[in-house]
C-alpha cells in the first residue's frame, strides 16, 4: 500500500519536470541569458511575490555562509550573493542550473557562489558538508517525493547557530480551494490535483501541501522559531502572460486591507523560521 501520494513518483520524474520548465523562466520575453531577461525576471518576481525579500533578509547574511536548496534559475542566489554572502546552491535540474550558473557570470558574482547538481535527499553525497549560517529552501522541499529525507539532510549543514528558512506550500489556502472548486470537489483525488495545477506548467509530479501542524511534523526535532503565511496569486492570468498586472475582478473589488487578511490567512506560501534544538536566536 502506498504511504504517500507521490510514492509512485521518482527523483527522475521531478528532475524531467523541471528540465523541461524551469520555474520563473518565462518571467521575461527578453533573450534568456542577457542581463535585460535576468533584470526582469527579478523585478516580475519580487513584485508579484514582496514578501520573498521580507522573508529571506537578503542583507542580513552578508560575510554569511548560505545554503540554498533547489535555486532553480537563481533568482535568490543572486540576491545573497549580490548582498554579500557566500553562497552555495543547490538544483535536480541541469537546465536551471546552466542557467543560474550564467546569471551568476552575468553578474559577476561567480566567485561568491558554488553551484552543485544535487538531490536534496542525498545531498551530503554530493554536496561538502559543513556549517551554514543559513540553510534557505523555497518552494522545493514539497516537490521532492521524501521531503522527510531532504530535512534530514539539511540538518548536517546546521548547527546550534543556524537558521533554516523554509516555504512549502500551504493546505489551508486559497489556492486549494479554487483547485478543488474546478475539480468539482472531488476531496478524495486532491493531492493529485493540487500537484497536476500548483505550478505554471500543469502536470508537476509531485506537491505536497502542509498546514502549520504538518510542518511541525515535517521539521519534527527542530524548534520553529516563527512562522507566517503570505501570497494569493491575484491577476488574471491571460494577461499575466501578456505582462499586464490587471487583477481579477473579485480581487479588484475587495479592500486591499481585506485581500491583506485573507492572504495572511489563506495564502500559498507557508514561510517557516527553524533551528535545532538548543540553538540561540539573535
Ligand atoms: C518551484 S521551483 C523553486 C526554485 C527557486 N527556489 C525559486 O524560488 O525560484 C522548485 C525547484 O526545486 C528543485 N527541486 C525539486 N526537487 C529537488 C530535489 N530533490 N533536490 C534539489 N532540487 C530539487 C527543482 O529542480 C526546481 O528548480
Amino acid at each position: 500500500m502506498p504511504s504517500s501520494p507521490f510514492d509512485a513518483k521518482t527523483i527522475d520524474d521531478v528532475r524531467s519536470y523541471w528540465n523541461a520548465r524551469p520555474c520563473n523562466i518565462r518571467h521575461s520575453n527578453k533573450e534568456v541569458g542577457t542581463k535585460e531577461y535576468f533584470d526582469e525576471v527579478e523585478k516580475r518576481k519580487y513584485f508579484v511575490e514582496p514578501h520573498i525579500p521580507l522573508f529571506a533578509e537578503f542583507d542580513r547574511w552578508r560575510g554569511k555562509k548560505v545554503l540554498e536548496v533547489g535555486c532553480g534559475i537563481g533568482t535568490d542566489t543572486i540576491s545573497f550573493a549580490r548582498a554579500g554572502a557566500d553562497v552555495t546552491a543547490v538544483d535536480l535540474s541541469d537546465e536551471s542550473l546552466k542557467i543560474a550558473a550564467r546569471r551568476a557570470e552575468v553578474f559577476g558574482l561567480t566567485d561568491r557562489i558554488r553551484f552543485y547538481r544535487a538531490n536534496a535527499e542525498e545531498l551530503s553525497s554530493t554536496v561538502p558538508v559543513e556549517r551554514y549560517d543559513l540553510v534557505y529552501s523555497f518552494g522545493v522541499i514539497h516537490h521532492t517525493p521524501h521531503p522527510r529525507a531532504a530535512i534530514e539532510q539539511i540538518k548536517k549543514y546546521m548547527d546550534a547557530e543556524s537558521l533554516l528558512k523554509l516555504m512549502v506550500y500551504h493546505r489551508i489556502s486559497w489556492k486549494v480551494g479554487a483547485i478543488l472548486a474546478s475539480r468539482g470537489f472531488r476531496f478524495w483525488a486532491l493531492d493529485k490535483w493540487i500537484a497536476e495545477n500548483s505550478e505554471a506548467q500543469t502536470g508537476c509530479p509531485v506537491t505536497y501541501t502542509y498546514t502549520k501542524r504538518s510542518v511541525e511534523t515535517l521539521l519534527s526535532g527542530m524548534t520553529i522559531e516563527s512562522m507566517f503565511v503570505d501570497h494569493i496569486f491575484p491577476y488574471d492570468v491571460e494577461k499575466y502572460k501578456a505582462y499586464i498586472y490587471i487583477y481579477i475582478w473579485y480581487f479588484n473589488i475587495l479592500p486591499r486591507p481585506f485581500f491583506r487578511f485573507l492572504e495572511r490567512r489563506l495564502g500559498w506560501h507557508l514561510c517557516v523560521n527553524a533551528r535545532l534544538p538548543g540553538g540561540k536566536g539573535e
